[in-house]
């Protein structure tokens, strides 16, 4: 036997992506429901929750009224305590974070909700400088008048990105609901979350607008490979932006499949 026949299989085992052995891919985990349970005192909502969110997908969260779609978004935000099973987000146990870690791992998530909640009074790029209130507490970020160079510019960059640069003085009372609903997702992506979390992110639009203002979320968390979880009434939504569908129905998670996997008829059958 020559030397190069024994070097030969060491060097393969050292390098064996290198000699072409498939090589499983390693996905870090973003988010993990495990059992989560959830009751409002007697009333349970759900239970034995699961599931593992890989870091950049996008996973939608549908269901009829009233399942608990909201609730459960809330309980892996650590918004409210679950009631049974754990959390982890961003490799942090939520339930056991103290509350400087807690703020600081919400630091790193975004929200956009159903309704965008702006603060009606305040410039629209006020607004989105409190976008980094979870990264700088303080007065500082509540307006953008005494806000850092730094963090006006990123509002700036946020507005940009949804196409509202020269909104940016406008009072948030003032926009259309389409536009309000940008402003909700430059105040949701501005400190560069890598969690997203959004709770019917169109719903209060009309088609037209509600299409433009979940392709350009899309577009922006694809970009940035930012996983996501939404929650939506739309099944075309749901299958056309979501990388995985979560079904809740009955108290439990009665669906969890890729969205390739599936037609709008298999979702129909969580609303009965
Ligand atoms: N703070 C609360 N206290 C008591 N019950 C609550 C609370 N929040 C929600 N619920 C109840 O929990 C259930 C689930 O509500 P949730 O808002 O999570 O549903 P959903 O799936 O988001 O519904 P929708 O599709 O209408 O948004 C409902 O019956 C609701 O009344
Ligand atoms: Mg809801």
């Amino acid at each position: 036997m020559s030397d190069l026949d024994l070097k030969e299989p060491v060097a393969r085992q050292a390098q064996p992506d290198a000699a072409g052995a498939p090589v499983a891919p390693v996905s870090p985990v973003d988010a993990e429901a495990l059992g989560v349970g959830k009751s409002f005192g007697e009333t349970p909502i759900f239970s034995d929750v699961s599931f593992r969110l890989a870091r950049g997908e996008a996973v939608a969260l549908v269901g009829a009224n009233g399942t608990g779609k909201s609730t459960l978004l809330r309980c892996l935000m650590g918004l409210i305590p679950v009631t049974s099973g754990s959390v982890r987000l961003l490799r942090q146990d939520v339930a056991a974070a103290r509350t400087a870690e807690l703020r600081a791992l919400r630091a790193r998530i975004g929200l956009v909700s159903q309704r965008h909640n702006l603060v009606p009074r305040l410039s629209v790029l006020s607004n989105v400088v409190q976008g980094l209130l979870g990264r700088h507490p303080g007065p500082r970020h509540w307006s953008h008048v005494v806000a850092p160079g730094a963090s006006r510019d990123a509002a700036m960059a946020a507005l940009r990105k949804v196409g509202l640069e020269e909104f940016a003085l406008r009072r948030a009372d003032r926009l259309s609901g389409g536009q309000s609903q940008r402003v909700a997702i430059a105040r949701a992506i501005v400190g560069g979350p890598e969690l997203l979390f959004a709770d019917e992110p169109c719903a209060s639009l009309d088609p037209a607008a509600g299409e433009d203002v979940m392709e350009l979320f899309f577009r922006l968390v694809r970009d940035e490979a930012v996983t996501v979880v939404f929650t939506s009434h739309n099944i075309d939504h749901a299958l056309k932006y979501g990388d995985r569908v979560l079904g809740l129905a009955h108290g439990r998670l009665q669906l969890d499949a890729t969205a390739a996997s599936l037609a709008a008829s298999d979702l129909r059958g969580l609303y009965d």
